[in-house]
């Protein structure tokens, strides 16, 4: 049996990917600080969670381990701004450690899931081979540890970069700070979707369960075609028009729910754009994503129906890293013997 390692396993990407793993025979370790919490993992025999700091990784996990799908990050812009040095340290540094241990321990592959955010607003359509304009710290660690991993790549060790478009769609760790998640959450709780004008700009969009489907497409394609290159993942009829995004949030709700929802537009006219290529992945891995906007808010929809999926401060990054943060400080000024009421004490 082969062995997994991936990093930053209880997040939204991984608690997706990680049964998709087991189910296809791998044995997985599952490291993660768990911030989101542990219970996002459902028990398996082959899944060992090892909750540990990608910063402080001791080496012995490495051994025996043949692939590392390397999704550890603080995840989104805000987050990045606010805990700066942590994101180079988490995305840009951890992540170069690891690749390097994973080649000292002969891991036969290391996959860096990187963002397509890193070619921030541009005028033209960009592939891989385009410059990249990273505007943010997230941005800017991602294209710094791409740029340190790539050159790990030899004959025994090989190493994709994939730049994914921004993710939407069900996860046990509910991201509702992504773009079609959160819109679709809006119109369904209160009918209204706010739009930033004027809807024009193009932003691309991935379903969780396609771009972990090419991470596990990773795993076995032909080494020629994979290592020291980047993919982007996503699709290019997945380039959306925020307006007409907008516009298919707002009609897929309504066709759930039965009820009416407005678009309210809100703002100066913002016309940063992107709007990416997936040719390469299409060309040479023959993949093509399986989901497009619709179906990914037609089973949100559906999960906030049921009850299965609440919006909690956990499912956006930013609000949870900051309560964390807050309870630690308050925590850490009342702890006195060991708790708080209760306290270690003997008579
Ligand atoms: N979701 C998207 O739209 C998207 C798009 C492009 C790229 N990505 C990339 O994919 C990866 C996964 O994203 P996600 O959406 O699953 O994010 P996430 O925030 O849900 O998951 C990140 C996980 O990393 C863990 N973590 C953070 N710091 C840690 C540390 N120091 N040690 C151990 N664990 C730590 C967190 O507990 C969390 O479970 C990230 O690298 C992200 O940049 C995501």
């Amino acid at each position: 049996m082969e062995t997994v390692l991936v990093t930053g396993a209880g997040g939204y990407i991984g608690s997706v990917l990680i049964p998709k793993l087991l189910n296809k025979g791998y044995k997985v370790k599952a490291v993660d600080r768990y911030f989101f919490g542990k219970d996002k993992l459902k028990k398996h025999e082959n899944l060992q969670i090892i909750k540990e700091d990608t910063r402080k990784m001791p080496e012995g996990i490495f051994k025996d381990v043949d692939y590392v799908i390397d999704l550890v990050a603080i995840s989104n812009d805000p987050s990045g701004e606010l805990f700066n040095e942590a994101t180079w340290q988490i995305n840009y540094e951890s992540r170069v450690r690891t690749a390097n241990l994973s080649k000292k321990y002969e891991v036969k592959r290391y996959i860096l899931p990187s963002s397509c955010s890193i070619y921030g607003f541009q005028e033209n359509i960009v592939d891989e081979t385009s410059k990249t304009n990273p505007l943010t710290t997230y941005a800017k660690a991602n294209e710094k540890a791409e740029q340190s991993v790539l050159p790990l790549a030899n004959d025994n060790f090989v190493v994709t970069v994939i730049r994914q478009a921004t993710v939407f769609g069900y996860s046990p760790r509910m991201r509702f700070d992504l773009a079609i998640n959160g819109m679709t959450y809006g119109a369904w709780k209160t009918g209204k979707l706010p739009l930033m004008r004027d809807g024009t700009q193009y932003r691309p969009m991935v379903h969780v369960q396609d771009t972990t489907d090419v991470m596990i497409l990773l795993l076995s394609a032909d080494i020629n075609k994979v290592n020291g290159e980047i993919f982007n993942v996503g699709g290019n009829n997945l380039n959306y028009q925020i307006g007409k995004l907008g516009e298919i949030v707002a009609k897929t709700v309504e066709e759930e729910t039965g009820k009416k929802v407005e678009i309210e537009w809100y703002g100066d006219p913002d016309r940063r754009s992107y709007k990416v290529s997936f040719d390469k992945i299409r060309k040479i891995l023959g993949w093509e994503p399986k989901w497009d906007a619709k179906m990914g808010v037609k089973e949100i929809v559906n999960k906030l129906e049921t009850g299965e999926l609440e919006k909690t401060t956990e499912t956006i990054t930013l609000n949870w890293y900051k309560e964390l943060e807050r309870w630690y400080n308050i925590i850490k000024e009342l702890e006195m013997y060991g708790g708080i009421l209760n306290i270690k004490w003997e008579i």
